[in-house]
Order: structure tokens, then C-alpha cells, then sequence
């Protein structure tokens, strides 16, 4: 018998790219195989992100023909989009079933396979020496404009014995790279395991490994949680602390619960920090914007861009605010228009394009370990500790998955350049 073909669409972030691991993992259990065709797929899975519009708007854009071409196709629509009434209606024709990430069992009981909780699921991983996991999911934060804790529900941390099995096996099978994901990976707490504990107990591990995590919110981001990545040898100098707005009117409409100056502060600890116990090289700072949220005038776009300066980020994700239904501030009046958000974001874009050149030329003549990921034209791509994408002139053959020392030789503002020392 011929096995059914599989296609996951995944959208959104890195939450999302780890759960449709998984989702491929119980798939596979199940003897689907993956095709790279989504035409010639038995089953697509969507899933989903509804952090903003445009996200919404790539998913409908994808499921709109499907079934027209492959009227016996199974068609499931997960991830954040998965329990909105109104998405559900729009696509009642298009979709067979609508399950949330934390119900993916549901599929996998309609499709007939066994049940067991999704974060039990022994996922599918992309790649080998880098690897997503999440230690939590959900989110309790409610800020104003987003989505997350009507997507995805309450906070839920995974037990800090199965995030420990599940990392002693990739590192047991040669990964390289650890990144613990979590809405809110500092409010980890299993049986008063807090996520300080949880990441101490992780960089015991035997093993040459790296260990990165996403997102922390700053009203969380503890001393102890300083003091424990700065004495780390494993932990990477990079931390993703989202602002989201310089000004402190805006932050309290955000319901963010933390101050422009708090955040500051809490930047300039860690930089002491980090300069204390670890190496010459400054930690990478980057960070979340969103621009145009409700009420924000010129003044408080002035406070972002004067941040920004201080903050000195080495890179920023910024967002044009996109009001989402059922949040507390879809129904406040969106009142900066499309050019002005646009305007905006062009001038942060400026501010951050000379703090992340001003900051790569720090590297200029420093040797760096360096994971390789791939290798194109002759040329490999690798990331420093700091999260730096570094272009590398080389010789040496299979350095794709190991780390390699790179001398940095030219500084760009979105990557570096170097070549591989003995
Ligand atoms: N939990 C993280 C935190 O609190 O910083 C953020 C996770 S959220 C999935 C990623 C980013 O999407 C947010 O930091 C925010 O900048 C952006 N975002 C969320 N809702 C948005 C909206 N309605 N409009 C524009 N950007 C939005
Ligand atoms: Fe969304 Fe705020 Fe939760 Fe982050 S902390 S996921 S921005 S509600
Ligand atoms: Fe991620 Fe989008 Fe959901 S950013 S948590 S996939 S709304």
C-alpha cells in the first residue's frame, strides 16, 4: 500500500516552527511521508499565526484554492489562528479540522493514530546542531494589542525532567545549539523549578553546546537570571529583551508593566555583567518595536528613537501595530496613519543601522568560535555566540554543524565577514 504524503505550511515564529516539528514527528510515527509539493499532499497542515494581519492574510491566500485542485486532499488548520470564531466561519468550506496546538491530539485521534499530550510528541527536527525547545507555552501578560494569551492560553511549563531528557539526546546525537523557547521564558516555573534553576540545571549537561532562549519579557528578568547567563560558559552572549515603545505613556496602554528607564537600567546591568565574568566581546542586545501603537504621537516616537540610542541594539524586529480582534486595543482608535507608521519605522531603522554597524566593528581583527550552518558558492554561513551571521572564506571541508574559529576581517551592518583559523 502506498503511504499518504504529508505538507505542514507553518507561519509565525519559532514557537510555531518547533510545534510543526512535532506535528511532523507524530506524522511520521504514523507512516505519512513529507512531500515538498503541497499538490501532491494527502494531508496539508496550516499552521498559523495571527500576530498581525499580513500573517492572517498568508495563510487565507494559501488555502484559498487548495481543495480546487485536489478535491480529496485533508486540509487542518492549527496553530494561533485555530480558535477564532470568525476564521473558523471564513473557512468552514475550505478546512476539515480546526484544532488548537494544545488539542493536537484531536487530529491525531480523527486521523485514528494514538493520543498523547503534543509536548510528549518526539518531534521531527529541521536541522541536527541546532535545535528549538520549548520549555513553556502560553502566555498570562495580556498585553493591549496581542493575540498570544487568547491563542494559546494560559502559561504551562513543561517538566524540567523532559526538557533535560529531551536535550541530553541531541546532544548525546551531536547538536550544537540549544534555543528554549517560551512566550515568556522567564516566568518558568515547574514545581518551583524557575527558569535561573532550569538553566543551571541544562549547562550541566555534558558536552560542548550552546544555549540561547526567547523571549524574555523585561518586567521579569531577574538579578539572579543576570548573574546566572553572565556566569554561564554555555549560555551565548545575546539576549532578546522586547521594549516595544520608549515612551511610558504608551507602555501602560501596552499593559507591559515595566518602565522606559526600568528597561534601561536593567540593560545597563547586564552589559556590567556580562563585561565582569565574561569575554571582551559586548553581549548582543535585540529587541521588539511596534510602531504607531494607538495614541502614540511625535513626542512618544521620540522617546522610541532616543531608547533606541541609548539601548544601542544590535538588531530590532519592528512591527507597524496591526489592531487584532478581541484584544483591548482593537477597539482603540488606530489613529497613525499607514505613511506616518511607515515614516516611522524608516527613522528607527536608520537609529539601528548605525548601532549595529558601530557595534559588528568591534569584532573587526577578534577570533571567534563560530556554528557553521551551510555552505554556499564556495562560501559557509555561521552565527557567533552573540548571534551575529558571519560570512567565512575557507578551505577546510565539512564544517557545516561544528564550530570553527573565524577571524573577523570585514564588519558589515547586518552581518560580518571572516575566514577559518587553525
Ligand atoms: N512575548 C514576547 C514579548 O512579550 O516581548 C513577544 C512575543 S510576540 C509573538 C512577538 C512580537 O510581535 C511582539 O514583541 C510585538 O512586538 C509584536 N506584536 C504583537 N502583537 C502585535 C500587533 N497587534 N501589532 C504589531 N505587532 C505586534
Ligand atoms: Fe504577547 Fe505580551 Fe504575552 Fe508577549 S508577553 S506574548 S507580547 S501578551
Ligand atoms: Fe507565534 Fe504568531 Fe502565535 S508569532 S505565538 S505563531 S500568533
Amino acid at each position: 500500500m502506498l503511504s499518504k504524503k504529508y505538507f505542514i505550511k507553518t507561519f509565525g515564529c519559532q514557537m510555531n516552527i518547533s510545534d510543526s516539528e512535532r506535528i511532523a514527528g507524530i506524522l511520521e510515527k504514523n507512516k505519512f511521508k513529507p512531500t515538498s509539493e503541497i499538490t501532491k499532499a494527502d494531508l496539508v497542515v496550516f499552521n498559523t499565526c495571527g500576530i498581525r494581519q499580513m500573517a492572517e492574510d498568508r495563510a487565507y491566500g494559501q488555502i484559498h484554492n487548495l481543495r480546487k485542485n485536489n478535491p480529496k486532499i485533508k486540509i487542518v488548520l492549527t496553530g494561533c489562528l485555530a480558535n477564532r470564531e470568525d476564521v473558523r466561519k471564513k473557512l468552514k468550506n475550505k478546512v476539515d479540522i480546526f484544532c488548537e496546538i494544545k488539542n493536537i491530539e484531536t487530529i491525531i485521534e480523527t486521523l485514528g493514530f494514538s493520543v498523547c499530550h503534543y509536548l510528549d510528541i518526539v518531534p521531527k527536527y529541521s536541522l541536527a546542531h541546532s535545535v528549538l525547545v520549548p520549555i513553556m507555552t502560553g502566555c498570562n501578560n495580556f498585553c493591549s494589542y496581542c493575540v498570544v494569551p487568547y491563542a494559546r492560553g494560559r502559561e504551562i511549563s513543561r517538566p524540567a525532567t523532559k526538557i533535560i531528557t529531551e536535550i541530553k539526546n541531541l546532544i548525546k546525537n551531536g547538536c550544537k545549539e540549544i534555543t528554549l523557547l517560551g512566550q515568556n521564558v522567564n516566568s518558568y516555573n515547574y514545581k518551583k523549578i524557575v527558569f535561573p534553576e532550569l538553566l543551571q540545571k541544562i549547562e550541566k549537561i555534558p558536552g560542548n553546546f550552546w544555549i540561547r532562549f526567547i523571549s524574555s519579557h523585561p518586567k521579569d528578568f531577574s538579578s539572579e537570571l543576570i548573574e546566572t547567563i553572565a556566569k554561564s560558559k554555555k549560555i551565548c552572549e545575546q539576549i532578546h529583551l522586547p521594549i516595544q515603545s520608549g515612551s511610558n505613556k504608551i507602555l501602560a496602554t501596552m499593559n507591559r508593566k515595566y518602565t522606559a528607564e526600568h528597561y534601561l537600567d536593567l540593560i545597563k546591568k547586564i552589559r556590567i555583567a556580562f563585561k565582569k565574568y565574561k569575554t571582551d566581546i559586548p553581549c548582543s542586545i535585540t529587541s521588539d518595536i511596534i510602531v504607531g501603537f494607538p495614541g502614540e504621537t511625535k513626542k512618544d516616537f521620540l522617546k522610541t528613537a532616543t531608547l533606541m540610542k541609548k539601548a544601542q541594539y544590535d538588531l530590532v524586529y519592528f512591527g507597524q501595530f496591526s489592531p487584532r480582534p478581541g484584544t483591548v486595543a482593537y477597539k482603540m482608535k488606530d489613529n497613525v496613519s499607514k505613511g506616518e507608521k511607515s515614516q516611522r519605522e524608516n527613522t528607527l531603522n536608520e537609529i539601528l543601522k548605525k548601532t549595529a554597524l558601530s557595534n559588528n566593528q568591534k569584532y573587526l581583527g577578534k577570533t571567534l568560535e563560530v556554528l557553521i550552518d551551510s555552505k554556499k558558492n564556495g562560501l559557509y554561513f555561521g552565527r557567533t555566540r552573540s548571534g551575529k551571521n558571519v560570512k567565512i572564506i575557507s578551505t577546510r571541508k565539512n564544517l557545516i554543524g561544528q564550530f570553527a574559529k573565524v577571524k573577523i576581517i570585514k564588519a558589515n551592518i547586518w552581518n560580518l565577514e571572516g575566514k577559518t583559523i587553525k
